[in-house]
């Protein structure tokens, strides 16, 4: 097992390069399987969940070379499975792209139901209600999902609920069959956008990804292509956030400014200065505390994004006043309040409401990442707190954050990684 220390109170200082977008990675990955040919995907992030997806490829026969750190070649001509392996798909959410991705190949996908953080019930309803309507049927049995079409048709869907997983699942089931098929209320995430792009390289015909309604025409034949994934907004907004609460002056670099609309608005608005510029942004923080939020509400892209969430509320443990946080997509999206708690926060959670009063300071604490974000929340609060604080699970963290270590310590961070018994082990052993 591997755990952070930090010892709070540097300034962070410099610039940072944020790495390719990690959930547009995951959904790029499983639909290079529809191309006839090689793919060959740039700005790949080297992170946990993507190894995973790699390896759900070359168990099921594709060929999959590294040509660079960050860029990867997929041929996945000689894919034969149709079942994604169980414990590599339940390891992640994104297993679930390979549900429409091999239907749209194969007409047949077995795939375990998803694993990923737990932020409460996270249900495929709208997934299935997709293939279903696109005319396929499935079956849920021993925790495997089997997914079956004689032949799928183009269809109109209405998504009960704005989700970009089903969103994503549609659009690869949808981007071969015969006809045109219609996404209302769909999610409209940059990552959304970046899979469309990609399957439209590779002869798809997608129009509106983006909006709330997309339209794929179905074709006959994707080819392989080469793509470069977009720059991860989150990644660039947990950085941004721990510039600004450490006081410090740092550009993000390597960014699309228009992804990070919605989290630099809230920060402006806290008292912090941005300055944008065309694929970066520089943040200079305030040594004196910011102005609270008054509702802080999550809700689908344009709006504040949910895995910003948790890092805003450890800035906010530190603001000027009493904060609130409505979590609107999750419904517990707070389990690392109790950690932040450890470190003298001042937070009272009332379902998806986070009520946060502002307080001097944050001590150092040793305390537990419960998934990627709460623990990019935590390495935020270290990085102010005075003394040392030691983050445990931080495998939670590098399923989504590449080479955070390294990249917080050219910043200025006091962090470095270190090994620890696995107490399970011990027990053994004891
Ligand atoms: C994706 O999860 C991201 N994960 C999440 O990022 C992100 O928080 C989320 O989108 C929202 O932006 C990946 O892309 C791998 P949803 P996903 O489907 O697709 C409910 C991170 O930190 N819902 O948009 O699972 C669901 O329970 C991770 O990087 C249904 O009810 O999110 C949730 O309440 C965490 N039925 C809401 O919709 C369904 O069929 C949004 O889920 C599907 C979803």
């Amino acid at each position: 097992m591997e755990k952070f220390i930090i010892n709070g109170g540097s300034k962070l200082k410099g610039a940072v390069n944020i790495s390719g977008a990690k959930n547009a990675a995951v959904a790029i990955i499983p639909a290079a399987i529809l191309a006839d040919g090689p793919c060959v995907l740039e700005n790949v992030p080297k992170i946990n969940d993507v190894t995973v997806c790699l390896q759900i490829l070359t168990e099921m026969g594709a060929k999959v070379r590294m040509r660079g750190k960050n860029t990867i070649q997929i041929d996945a001509k000689h894919i034969r499975d149709t079942v994604v392996p169980y414990e590599m798909a339940r390891s992640i959410r994104a297993s679930y792209y390979f549900m429409g991705a091999l239907l749209t190949k194969f007409n047949h996908a077995k795939v375990s139901m998803p694993g990923g953080c737990a932020l409460g019930d996270r249900p495929i309803d709208q997934h299935l209600k997709c293939f279903k309507a696109l005319g396929a049927n499935y079956s849920i049995e021993h925790g495997m999902v089997e997914i079956t079409a004689d032949k799928l048709i183009g269809t109109q869907i209405y998504f009960d609920k704005i989700t970009v997983g089903a969103t994503i699942n549609a659009m690869l089931a949808a981007v071969k069959v015969d006809g045109l098929t219609i996404l209302e209320n769909a999610a409209k995430e940059p990552h959304i956008v970046d899979l469309a792009n990609f399957l439209n390289s590779m002869g798809a015909d997608i129009m509106g990804a983006g909006t709330d309604v997309i339209k794929i025409r179905g074709v006959k034949q994707l080819s392989g292509a080469n793509y470069a994934i977009i720059p991860d907004q989150i990644e660039a907004g947990t950085y941004m956030v721990a510039a600004a609460a450490t006081g410090g002056d740092v550009t993000i670099k390597n960014i699309i400014p228009k992804h990070l609309e919605p989290i630099t608005s809230k920060l402006i608005k806290m008292g912090v200065v941005v300055e944008e510029y065309d694929d970066s942004m520089r943040v200079v923080g305030a040594s004196e505390p910011y102005e609270r939020m008054n509702n802080l509400k999550t809700m689908p892209h344009p709006g504040f994004p949910t895995d910003m969430q948790p890092q805003f509320a450890a800035l906010l443990t530190l603001s000027s006043g009493t904060s609130i946080i409505t979590e609107s997509i999750y419904e517990d999206r707070f389990r690392y309040v109790d950690e932040l708690r450890r470190m003298g926060a001042d937070i009272s959670v009332d379902g998806k409401v986070a009520v946060i009063e502002g307080v001097e300071k944050l001590t150092g604490a040793p305390v537990k990442a419960a998934d990627l974000r709460a623990g990019a929340a935590l390495i935020i609060a270290g990085l102010c707190a005075k003394g040392r604080t030691e983050i445990e699970d931080i495998y939670h963290i590098e399923r989504g954050y590449e080479d955070m270590e390294r990249k917080l310590r050219a910043i200025g961070a006091d962090i470095v990684k270190r090994k620890y018994p696995d107490p399970d082990t011990i027990r053994n052993i004891g």
